[in-house]
């Protein structure tokens, strides 16, 4: 699919072998969620466009690669939040706008209980982030709000993506490159994927 960008990076593919584990705990869980956002943003930020601007050195003078985009990492809550410290660790300058999503046990659709994005967004590049795309309601949702805030580029960066989720927020959303560590074989008849990690939040904190 031409928007899906699956990393095959060998770390990825052993620190998630690791999550999907059942008796990984919640510390270790969330260190590996760390890790692996670390890789994966690493991967989603190469289009990234740098200026260049005059660097002097203790040895002299030469031209450097600055970032001076405004970028914003976009969570969806609760998952998603374990992925804002790694992503900060790599761009400390830019902002965060919380989407405060869960998924309605009954039927999967997406309900919006928080929402901190500004009116007029002026990010040029927004990251979603959240570990799991499953039916992609969640997804699409955020990438709504974005949109509607004004923000263009915006690009989603997850763990585990389901097939059905893909599609759909390719065919919500064409413009928005979906960036995952795997694609499984499909959701249970509850909607988890399969064979996935379970639910991410409760493994996250516990609950
Ligand atoms: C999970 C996950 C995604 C959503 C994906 O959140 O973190 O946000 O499900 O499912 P979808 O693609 O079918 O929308 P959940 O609703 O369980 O909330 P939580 O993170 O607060 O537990
Ligand atoms: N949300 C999760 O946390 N896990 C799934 O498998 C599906 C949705």
């Amino acid at each position: 699919m031409a928007n899906v960008f699956q990393s095959n990076h060998p770390l990825v593919q052993h620190k998630l072998a690791l999550l999907r584990d059942v008796n990984t705990e919640p510390k270790r869980f969330r260190e590996l969620v760390r890790e692996v956002t670390w890789l994966l943003l690493y991967e989603a930020t190469e289009d990234l466009t740098p200026v260049e601007r005059p660097v002097t050195s203790p040895m002299g003078s030469t031209m450097g690669r600055v970032l001076v985009e405004e970028i914003a990492f976009a969570p969806i809550l609760r998952a998603g939040l374990t992925m804002v410290g790694p992503a900060l660790e790599m761009i400390p300058m830019a902002h965060v706008w919380h989407i405060g999503l869960y998924r309605e046990e009954e039927t999967l659709r997406p309900i919006e209980y928080y929402t901190n994005v500004p009116k007029k967004a002026t990010a040029e590049v927004a990251f979603i982030l959240d570990p799991m795309l499953a039916t992609g309601g969640s997804a699409v949702a955020a990438v709504d709000i974005l949109k509607r805030s004004g923000v263009r580029n915006i690009k989603f960066v997850g763990l585990i993506a389901a097939p059905v989720g893909i599609e759909r927020l390719s065919i919500a959303h064409p413009d928005v490159p979906i960036h995952i560590a795997a694609v499984d074989e499909g959701l249970n008849e509850i909607g988890y994927i399969v064979p996935g990690l379970g639910d991410a939040g409760d493994r996250l904190f516990g609950t």
